[in-house]
Order: C-alpha cells, then structure tokens, then sequence
C-alpha cells in the first residue's frame, strides 16, 4: 500500500463542485437543479440526476469512450451493491490469471473499486485518455450511466453489460447513510431522512429518478438478453452460487467440472463476501484513489436495514409509487 493510501482522505473530488470546465459550468448553468445529496446540488441531464464532475466525466465518455467487443460493463444505480459485484466479476473474470486461492490476490490488498474503474467518475472526468492496454483483458469498468444516456459505442458493440439492482428501500437507507458520511467528512451539515426521502421519492436519487434507471436496463435484459444481464442483490444473498454460476454463463467463462471439485465457486463467495472484504486492511484504514476512505462502503450489508428507519407513512408512499411504477414490468423486489 503506497504512503496516499493510508494517509487521510483528501476532499473527495466529488465535492470540489467548481472544478469544473467553462464549457460544464455553462451547461450546468442550464440545468433544472436541486439540493444536493453530498455537494451542494445535483443537475438534471439528460433525464437523470447527478453531480457537476460527474456529468462532465459522462459528456467525455459519451464522446470518448470506445467500446470493444469483448469488453464487459458493470452498472449499477449508487448504492445497489456495486462494490460487491465488482469483487465478484473481477475474481471471475481473472481467476485464471489470479487463482482465488493465492495468498497475493488483488482483492486482498485493493479495494475494488480500484480495481475495476467507473468509466464516468475514474476513467475520463478531467479530460484523460485512457489507456485501455494496460488493462487486463478483457476490460471490467463500471457506470452509474442509465441505459438511455450510455456511450453509443456500448450499444452498438457486442460489450456484455451487468446490471445489479437492489430493492429500492435498501438502496435508499444506504445512500442517505453513505452520503452524510461524506458530508460529515467534509464537515458539513447532514441531510435528513425526511428531506431525502422526499428527494428519493420525487425521483431526484444520484443517476435516478431510481425506477426509471432499473427499468431501463430491466427492459433491455428482456429484449436483449445476451447482452444485458440482470442481476439482483436480494437474489445474490439467497442463491450466491447459483447466481455466480448465472454470471459466468453469461460472460462465456464457465465453471468447469474440476473447478466445482476444487471448490473455487465457494471460494470466490467466500473471498468477496462483506465479513471477508470489510476487514481487510485496505478496506479498514486504506482511501481510494479519489480520495474516499474505503470503509465507506462496507456498512451493514444486509437485506432489510430499511425497517430499522422506515414509519408507516414513508413505508405507504413508496409502496404506492413502485406499484405505479413498476406495474406491468414483472419486476418484483424482495425486501427481506
Ligand atoms: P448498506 O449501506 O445497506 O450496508 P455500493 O457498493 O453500490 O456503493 O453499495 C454499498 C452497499 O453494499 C452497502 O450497503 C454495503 O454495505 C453493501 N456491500 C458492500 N460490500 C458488500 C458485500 N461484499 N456483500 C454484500 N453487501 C455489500
């Protein structure tokens, strides 16, 4: 671990909210805005609501970012499980070049973010090209990016897309939890529940409104089923080999039968699981790249933490919205 990953976190870049271009500043000037969840504002582009470096870092990879055949593409809504399922491809994808049973496997020193970048907050926010050999192959990246708004290069490539999504009460306590973490860190004010259900509620979540962004990539695994996996984070917990054996069929790497024997399904759960992964050096004391203190992302994973927080009433208004929302889709969540 280098001297910057131990020392304590630098601002994250998240909230240096004017580094941004002259170019960004003027669109965002444009965009309907709304108090934020860890700066001061998120905008709304195109549809979706985040914050000003990343929309800046989406319009270049809307531009930019070139995709490959054979790359593959985690997307997740913030807060759905993302650090576990980037753990859990990285360890699939690569078990041949880092066996799940050796002592230096990355994910016992990295965290995994840092392991598998977000193409918008990572790979091209402050003008950047990167440099796509020095991955392994094939290429694992992340997005937040709603299906709508993904580089065109996505759609018309033959890029395998994961998407993890979690029930949406879950979704919601982890993010109003993690981002009064980094405001607290920041030293500023928290956010309420209240304020920021009714934000959730309204649609104005980070990359949401939440429905539209599940749906999106909910629709596109049922059109378009060799290209969009859709995973949930309920199921994972329940069926977590099932589940992983349903994800490496999918990305073509199987387990095969000797693999099964020796038992490295369990061991890639085991490696990846929250128990394993949140006491890890790096994830208790190390800071990511962009600055965030790991820990932060490893809290309770849980199904169910909402009914520690939920009343009646904010119970009542969401199950009224899902109804609406979801009606029709098929799409069920399981909420405990
Ligand atoms: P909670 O806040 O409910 O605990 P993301 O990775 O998308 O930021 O999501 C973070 C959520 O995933 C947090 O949920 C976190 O605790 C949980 N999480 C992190 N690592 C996990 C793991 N290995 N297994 C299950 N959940 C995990």
């Amino acid at each position: 671990m280098t001297k910057s990953q131990t020392s304590s976190p630098t601002p994250h870049k998240y909230l240096q909210e004017d580094d941004v271009s002259e170019d960004c500043k003027k669109l965002l000037s444009t965009l309907p805005k709304e108090r934020g969840w860890v700066g001061s504002y998120v905008y709304n582009y195109q549809g979706f609501w985040a914050l000003p470096r990343l929309i800046q870092g989406v319009i270049a990879c809307q531009r930019q970012y070139q995709a490959q055949d054979n790359d593959i593409i985690l997307v997740t809504a913030p807060k759905s499980g993302t650090t576990w399922l980037k753990a859990l491809l990285f360890s699939l994808v690569n078990r041949k070049k880092y066996p799940v049973f050796e002592k230096n496997h990355p994910l016992l020193v990295k965290n995994p973010h840092d392991l598998v970048p977000l193409l918008e907050q990572d790979l091209y926010v402050d003008g950047q090209v990167p440099d796509f050999s020095l991955f392994t192959s094939p290429t694992l990246i992340a997005t937040h990016v709603p299906f709508a708004s993904l580089p065109k290069s996505v759609q018309n490539s033959r890029t395998k897309l994961v998407y993890l999504c979690r029930n949406p009460r879950d979704t919601f306590i982890s993010m109003w939890q993690f981002t009064n973490n980094l405001r607290l860190d920041s030293h500023r004010d928290t956010n309420s529940i209240e304020e920021m259900f009714d934000h959730f509620c309204k649609g104005v979540g980070l990359y949401g409104p939440f429905w539209d962004h599940v749906l999106g990539y909910w629709k596109e695994s049922i059109e378009n089923s060799d290209k969009v996996l859709f995973l949930m984070y309920e199921e994972i917990k329940k069926q977590p080999k099932i589940q992983l054996k349903r994800l490496a069929e999918f990305l073509d790497c199987p387990f095969s039968i000797e693999e099964e024997d020796c038992r490295v399904v369990d061991e890639i759960l085991r490696m990846c699981s929250f128990g394993n992964l949140r006491n890890l050096e790096v994830n208790v004391n190390g800071n990511m790249s962009a600055g965030m203190a790991n820990k932060n992302f490893f809290r309770r994973g849980e199904v169910g933490d909402w009914k520690n927080y939920f009343t009646v009433e904010m119970n009542d208004r969401l199950n009224h919205i899902i109804e609406q929302k979801f009606h029709g889709s098929g799409l069920k969540f399981v909420y405990i």
